[in-house]
Parts: structure tokens; C-alpha cells; sequence
């Protein structure tokens, strides 16, 4: 069964725990990214922790592979369930982000959902192809995971059948009426997620932006259960 990741994209702890705290109980998953991390910091991820959430703390780690290393030892000192490293730091840098101990899982950002074809700085490749050579990279270096858009779950998963496969750029029918396509590019339905197999999704504007956040989550978690 698919699980939903709820994207904690606001500015500070109070705003991200109201929410939390609203939408009764439904969620198993959050997502702490770059915005609120770097204003809220590790206190926040202890207050979900209490809050009985596994934590996703997704600030995609891309640096030499020693400094990656060390920031994913940080990670599993301060909670976080989950973390991510992009895979175009190399078969290096994967490695030693792996062979930490007693770390978090650790899932390879492949090609932001964000990018389309052409805006890949220096590939020429289309971000599908391109998507699945890097998961054979993570595979390779012992990654649990990867991240890339819907659009290529299938021939990641066929190829790496072990790899879990998480995904954003998710969006509900009903939220794309309400003009929430935005900067994400590659982007699908809650259903097609799950009925091409992705393990994740990370849902944020789709829940955020709602005018009733709780039964927007619910609504997509009714979605996905329907897949
Ligand atoms: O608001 P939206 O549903 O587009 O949020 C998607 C979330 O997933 C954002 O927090 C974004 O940082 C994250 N993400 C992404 N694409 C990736 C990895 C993470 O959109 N490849």
C-alpha cells in the first residue's frame, strides 16, 4: 500500500503544527524541506516525532561526498526517518552517504519534477531516460530509494524491482482545476501513482493551498486507496 507524504511547505513551526494538528490524525508521514528546516530547525522534526510522525527531511544533499556523509550522520541524530541526496553528486558520494551508521533510509533525487525536457542543464537526454540511468546509479550504490515523477515509475520499478520509488509533482483532478500546476512540470494523479506503482507520494500545494486542508488530504487519501 501506497503511503501519503504530506510537504510541510510553510514558514515556520507554529503554521506547520496547526496544520499537523488539524487534520485528525490521518497522517503517518510529514516532509520538512529547505524552507522550513532552515528557519525551524531540529526542534521541529522532535515536535513531529512526539506528534508520532515518521519524518522526511528532504534537503536533498549534493556536495563532496565526505560533507555528504557527515550531514546524513546529523540526520539520523535528529530523527529524521527518511532523507535524500541528489544522485548527480555520483557513485562516490551515494556510497559514502550510504555506509553511514545506523542511518536514515536514503532515497536519490534522479530529475526534479519541476524540470522538462530541454531545461536539464547540460543533458540533452529526455528527463525520462535520464531519470532511470540515475536510479541504476542509486541501485548500484545501495540507495533504499529514489525520487523522479510518475511519468517513469514503471521502468524504474521494472528494472529495479527493489528500489522504493517515491514521488511528487502530484496532482488531484480537482486541484489542478484550482490552478495549482504551478513550477511542477511532470506531474499525475494521485491514482496513476499508485496504479503504476509508487510506494510514496509527496503531496504539498494540492493539501496547503485548500480551502479545507483535511478534506483534501482525506480526498487523496480516498484516491489512492481507490487505485
Ligand atoms: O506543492 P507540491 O505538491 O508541488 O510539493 C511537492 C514537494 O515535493 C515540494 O516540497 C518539493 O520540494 C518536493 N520535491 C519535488 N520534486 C522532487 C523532489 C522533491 O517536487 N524531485
Amino acid at each position: 500500500m501506497a503511503e501519503l507524504i504530506l510537504a510541510l511547505d510553510l514558514p515556520n513551526k507554529e503554521q506547520a503544527l496547526s496544520l499537523i494538528d488539524s487534520l485528525g490524525g490521518k497522517l503517518s508521514w510529514c516532509k520538512v524541506g529547505m524552507e522550513l528546516f532552515t528557519g525551524s530547525g531540529p526542534d521541529l522534526i522532535a515536535e513531529l516525532k512526539k506528534r508520532q510522525l515518521s519524518v522526511f527531511l528532504d534537503l536533498k544533499f549534493h556536495d563532496i561526498p565526505h560533507t555528504v556523509g557527515r550531514a546524513v550522520a546529523q540526520a539520523a541524530r535528529i530523527g529524521a526517518d527518511l532523507v535524500t541526496v541528489h544522485c548527480q553528486g555520483g557513485a562516490r558520494m551515494l556510497q559514502e552517504a550510504c555506509a553511514v551508521k545506523e542511518r536514515p533510509r536514503i532515497f536519490g533525487v534522479t530529475v526534479l519534477t519541476s524540470m522538462a525536457q530541454g531545461e536539464i542543464p547540460g543533458v540533452s537526454a529526455n528527463p525520462n531516460d535520464f531519470a532511470l540511468d540515475l536510479a541504476t546509479l542509486a541501485a548500484t550504490a545501495g540507495l533504499d530509494g529514489i525520487v523522479c515523477s510518475v511519468q517513469e515509475v514503471a521502468a524504474i520499478k521494472k528494472r529495479h524491482p527493489n528500489l522504493r520509488v517515491l514521488c511528487p509533482g502530484i496532482r488531484p483532478t480537482w486541484a489542478e482545476k484550482k490552478g495549482t500546476a504551478d513550477d511542477q512540470r511532470r506531474t499525475a494523479t494521485p491514482q496513476k501513482a499508485v496504479a503504476l506503482g509508487a510506494d510514496f507520494l509527496v503531496v504539498g500545494r494540492p493539501v496547503l493551498c485548500a480551502d479545507n486542508p483535511r478534506e483534501a488530504l482525506e480526498k487523496i487519501l480516498d484516491e489512492m486507496a481507490s487505485s
